[in-house]
């Protein structure tokens, strides 16, 4: 039998893990109580028993806070006020972006802004909340997603991994999180307003605290295609 307070009492684990994986949500709006550094550094140990190749563990976590976040947020804001462009690290998505996944892009897009009631041609309201990226939707932990530049593909694997990790962590003690891939937008402004050195290159952000249970943002739903259209047996 679960308990809602705590999913992982009484309860069967391979339940438990059944139950963090479909509760976890990206939640985009948060409760602005503080996360205890020890409980911070829990959840990335547990990140960190993420399986590597050669157990290389590649990547970093960065918390940014104080002034260094105020000067981040601003930063990235006005570059994007500015529609200020520049050469990403490295590729995200497919360009150009076939049908499947496409249809996948706008069907994730309209759950977060159907949550919000914006409407499609709301371009000023789009930004608006495009812009909470770039302020880790106020979350009470930023943390910068960094991977030395000179790691192979299979290295942004390990790293996903880790990624997960962290946040099914952060699920199971009751936290919620989003990553932040828009932050990738800006590696060279990031490193500049953090003082970073060039050999790590920004992979993403991740806003890290206690949902708002009530804020509309965090009623964005998104949906999965069955496991078959990834999954399938070759016997011959
Ligand atoms: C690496 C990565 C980057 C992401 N970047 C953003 C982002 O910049 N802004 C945002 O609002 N959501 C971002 N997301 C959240 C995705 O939109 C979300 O995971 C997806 O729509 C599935 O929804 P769910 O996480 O609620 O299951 C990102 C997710 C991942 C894994």
């Amino acid at each position: 039998m679960r308990n809602p307070g705590n999913p992982l009492i009484n309860t069967d684990p391979a339940d438990a893990y059944t139950q963090l994986c479909s509760d976890r949500r990206s939640i985009r709006a948060f409760r602005p109580d503080a996360v205890p550094d020890e409980l911070l550094l829990a959840l990335l140990r547990s990140a960190r028993q993420a399986p590597s190749g050669a157990n290389l563990q590649p990547g970093s976590f960065l918390r940014v806070e104080g002034q260094a976040r105020q000067r981040l947020t601003s930063a990235l804001t006005q570059a994007f006020q500015n529609n200020q462009l520049e050469a990403e690290d490295y590729s995200y998505f497919p360009d150009p972006m076939a049908s499947i996944y496409r249809r996948r892009q706008v069907a994730a897009a309209r759950a977060l802004y159907g949550a919000l009631g914006i409407e499609r041609d709301d371009r000023a309201a789009r930004d608006a909340q495009f812009a909470r990226n770039f302020c880790f939707f106020d979350a009470p932990v930023a943390l910068l997603v960094t991977i030395e530049r000179d790691m192979g593909t299979g290295c942004y694997m390990d790293l996903g991994m880790a990624l997960y990790g962290l946040m099914l962590a952060a699920q199971a003690h009751g936290l919620a999180s989003c990553a932040i891939g828009a932050l990738a937008s800006y590696p060279g402004l990031i490193r500049k307003t953090l003082s970073l050195s060039d050999s790590h290159a920004i992979v993403c952000g991740i806003a890290l605290g206690y949902a708002d249970p009530h804020a509309p943002v965090n009623q964005t739903i998104t949906r999965r295609a069955e496991a078959d259209a990834y999954f399938r047996t070759l016997n011959e």
